[in-house]
């Protein structure tokens, strides 16, 4: 079975490793300060997920990387040569600095991860739903109200793939065939965790989950209009 690194042990990448934990797939979760440091959290996750090194949980069969941008860019550019790796980064200039290429919109935020990480099978995945949604929509195959996630990708082997284990993780996907197209569900835009947001929650909040299919994303990614990411102050 499919082996999973998680680099990042933050919302996302909890929020994976509980997924993956349910589903049974091996996992190894990694952060910055250290296995040590994830003790105790994969003792809460269960059996199946353990702590590890970035350089373990870059060498699983699939690497979930989930941190922030700006440490992304800093990693190694050969880590992740020859994995499948499927990239949750938003661009937030508050956190990030201001990467010029992204606020002329000239790149994709993957389009530029991609190119620093030579050799990667490169997916942009996860970004555009809120962690704690994750846990709460996820559903068996077949299951009617299952949701979907979106992929996006120039390497068809790797969309499968990460296709693949994602539907091990309880969801449907719907691709996107290109990096340049990513924009489509970066944040800033109506795929930006809208899709999976009840809009008639009780909740305080309003952070109460309603599923979303194949057919209500691929609508919404037809019709999606491009950030202006120049413009962004966040
Ligand atoms: N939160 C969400 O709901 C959400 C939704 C969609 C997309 N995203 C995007 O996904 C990415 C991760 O978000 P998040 O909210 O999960 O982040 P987070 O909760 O802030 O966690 C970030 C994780 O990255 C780790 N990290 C930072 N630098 C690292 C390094 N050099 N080596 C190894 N690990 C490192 C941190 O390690 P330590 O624990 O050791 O500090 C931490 O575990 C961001 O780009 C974010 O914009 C987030």
């Amino acid at each position: 079975m499919t082996t999973l690194g998680i680099i990042g042990s933050g919302h996302i990448g909890t929020a994976v490793a509980t997924l993956a934990q349910r589903a049974g797939v091996h996992t190894v979760l990694a952060n910055s300060r250290g296995p040590e440091s994830l003790t105790e959290k994969v003792a809460e996750l269960g059996d199946r997920v353990s702590a590890g090194t970035v350089s373990e949980a870059a060498a699983q069969d699939i690497v979930v990387l989930t941190i922030p941008l700006f440490a992304a860019r800093d990693f190694p550019a050969d880590l992740l040569a020859g994995r499948v790796v499927i990239d949750t980064s938003n661009y937030y200039p508050s956190r990030d600095g201001r990467i010029p290429e992204l606020d002329s919109n000239d790149l994709t935020v993957a389009e530029l991860l991609s190119a620093h990480f030579v050799g990667a099978r490169y997916v942009k995945g996860f970004n555009n739903i809120a962690a704690r949604h994750l846990p709460q929509l996820a559903r068996p195959a077949g299951a009617p109200d299952r949701s979907a996630l979106i992929l996006g990708s120039d390497d068809a082997e790797a969309l499968t793939r990460a296709a693949a284990l994602l539907d091990t993780l309880g969801w449907d996907t719907v691709p996107v065939d290109s990096l340049a197209e990513t924009w489509r569900f970066e944040n800033d835009t109506e795929l930006y965790g809208v899709p999976y947001l009840d809009a008639a929650s009780t909740d305080p909040g309003g952070q109460d989950a309603r599923p979303a299919s194949v057919a209500v994303l691929r609508e919404a990614l037809a019709g999606a209009t491009r950030a202006d990411v120049g413009a962004r102050t966040v």
